[in-house]
C-alpha cells in the first residue's frame, strides 16, 4: 500500500508503484486528499500517469492537529480492510506521519510493516512541521529508505539500528529522467516568450517564509530586485497567494510574472531552461542539482546538504534581506548552468525505485524485521 497526500509525494510514489508492479506484487494507492486542487494534485496524476487511487480519504485543509487526526481516522479502516503486508509513506508531510502512526499502532494486531521513503533527512530545525514529521515517521518505520548518505549519519546519531536502513538513492530523480523528454517537448519557456538561460524561476511556500509579513515582504522584495535584471517567473502556491492578500503585499507581485501552480512536466520544462532557481522547496533543490541549474535556497539550513556539497544549490545569506537574495542570485547566475547529470549525487540516477523494490523484497523474503 502506497500513501500519497500532498504535491511533493506524487513524483515519489509514481516510479515506486510502477517498479513494484513490474515484479508482479500488487499495490493499492491511498490518496489522503491533503492537497485537492487540480493544479496541486490531479494534474500530477495525469502528468505522471499514476492510476486513480483505490482509496481517497478526502481530508482537505485544516490545522495541523485536525488534518493529522482526520487522516488517521480515515486511514485506519482502510488499513484494516486491505491488510497490506507493507505500507510505504513518502516524504515529510502531515499525511506521512499520520499514516505512519496508524501503522505502528496496528503492527501487533495486523503484522503490517512500514517503509519510509526519503528517510533520515534532517534540518535540525524543530520549528519546521516537516522536521517533526520526519523524525517521528522514521521512529515508527521498520525500513528506512534513504536518498543520500548524510541520512545514514543522521539516523545513526539517533541510535536507529542500521539494519533498518537501506540506501536507495532519490526516487524523485527517477521521475525527473522519465519525464524530461516530455518536459522538453512542451517547451513552456518559449511559449511564455522566455529565452533559455535568461530568466529566473522562483517558488515560495514555506510557513517560515510566507506566514510572517516581514519575511514574506523580504522574499518578494528580493525577487523584485532580481526582476530588474531578468524576468522572474513565480508559480504561486495557494498558501502564498492567500498570505500575500492577507498582508496586503500585492504591489510586490507587480514586477514578477505570476502564474498559477504548474503541473510536473511544465515546471520541469521551466526549471531546466532557467538561469537559476530561487526557492524554499526541497524538491526544487534536488531537481536543480540534477539539471545542473544554479539554485538559491531561501532557508536558514537545508535537510538536503548533498545539494550544496555536490550539487548546484547555495543558501541565501541569513537572515534574509532583499539585497542578500539579489547578490546570491547574481553570483549563482554568473557561475552558470552546467548541464543535466553533471553533478548528480550517488543514487540520483533514475534507478532508485528498483533499489526500493530490492530492499523491500529482501525484508519480505527474510520474513522478519
Ligand atoms: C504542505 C506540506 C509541505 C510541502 C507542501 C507542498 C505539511 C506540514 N506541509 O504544505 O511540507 O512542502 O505541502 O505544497 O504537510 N491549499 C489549497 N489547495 C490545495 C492545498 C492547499 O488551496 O490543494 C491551501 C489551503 O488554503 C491550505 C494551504 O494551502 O490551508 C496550505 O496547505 P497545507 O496542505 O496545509 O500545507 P502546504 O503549505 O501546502
Amino acid at each position: 500500500m502506497l500513501v500519497a497526500g500532498a504535491r511533493p509525494n506524487f513524483m515519489k510514489i509514481a516510479p515506486v508503484q510502477r517498479a513494484i508492479e513490474r515484479t508482479g506484487i500488487q499495490t493499492t494507492l491511498v490518496h489522503t486528499g491533503q492537497h485537492y486542487d487540480d493544479r496541486m494534485s490531479a494534474s500530477f496524476f495525469r502528468d505522471l500517469a499514476i492510476r486513480e487511487p483505490e482509496h481517497h480519504l478526502g481530508v482537505g485543509s485544516a490545522s495541523h492537529a485536525v488534518q493529522t487526526a482526520r487522516v488517521m481516522e480515515a486511514f485506519e479502516p482502510v488499513l484494516l480492510g486491505e491488510r497490506p503486508d507493507w505500507v510505504i509513506v513518502p516524504g515529510d508531510v502531515n499525511s506521512t506521519l499520520a499514516c505512519a502512526l496508524v501503522c505502528v499502532k496496528l503492527k501487533e494486531a495486523t503484522g503490517v510493516r512500514l517503509a519510509h521513503l526519503e528517510a533520515g533527512l534532517r534540518s535540525n530545525d524543530w520549528r519546521m512541521p516537516e522536521e517533526v514529521n520526519r523524525v517521528l515517521t522514521d521512529r515508527c518505520s521498520d525500513l528506512l529508505l534513504i536518498p543520500s548518505w548524510d541520512a545514514a549519519a543522521n539516523l545513526a546519531a539517533e541510535a536507529i539500528d542500521e539494519r533498518r536502513v537501506a540506501f536507495v538513492g532519490n526516487v524523485m530523480i527517477d521521475t525527473l529522467f522519465d519525464r524530461l523528454p516530455a518536459a522538453r517537448a512542451v517547451a513552456l519557456p518559449s511559449r511564455m516568450g522566455l529565452e533559455t538561460g535568461k530568466f529566473v524561476v522562483a517558488t515560495l511556500h514555506r510557513p517560515s517564509n510566507v506566514d510572517h509579513p516581514p519575511t514574506l515582504e523580504t522574499c518578494l522584495a528580493g525577487l523584485a530586485a532580481i526582476a530588474a535584471h531578468a524576468p522572474v517567473v513565480l508559480p504561486l502556491h495557494p498558501r502564498t497567494r492567500k498570505q500575500v492578500a492577507t498582508f496586503g503585499l500585492d504591489r510586490l507581485l507587480a514586477p514578477l510574472r505570476i502564474i498559477e501552480p504548474l503541473g510536473y512536466v511544465e515546471m520541469l520544462s521551466l526549471t531546466e531552461a532557467a538561469a537559476a532557481a530561487v526557492t524554499d522547496s526541497g524538491g526544487v533543490q534536488e531537481e536543480t542539482t540534477v539539471l545542473g541549474v544554479p539554485c538559491v535556497t531561501l532557508r536558514e539550513q537545508t535537510e538536503r546538504p548533498v545539494t550544496v556539497e555536490q550539487g548546484t544549490n547555495r543558501l541565501a545569506p541569513w537572515p534574509l534581506t532583499a539585497e542578500g537574495i539579489l547578490r546570491e542570485t547574481s553570483v549563482a547566475i554568473a557561475e552558470g548552468r552546467i548541464g543535466v547529470g553533471t553533478r548528480a549525487p550517488e543514487g540520483w540516477d533514475g534507478h532508485a525505485s528498483e533499489r526500493v523494490v530490492d530492499a523491500i523484497s529482501r525484508r519480505m523474503s527474510a520474513g522478519t524485521d
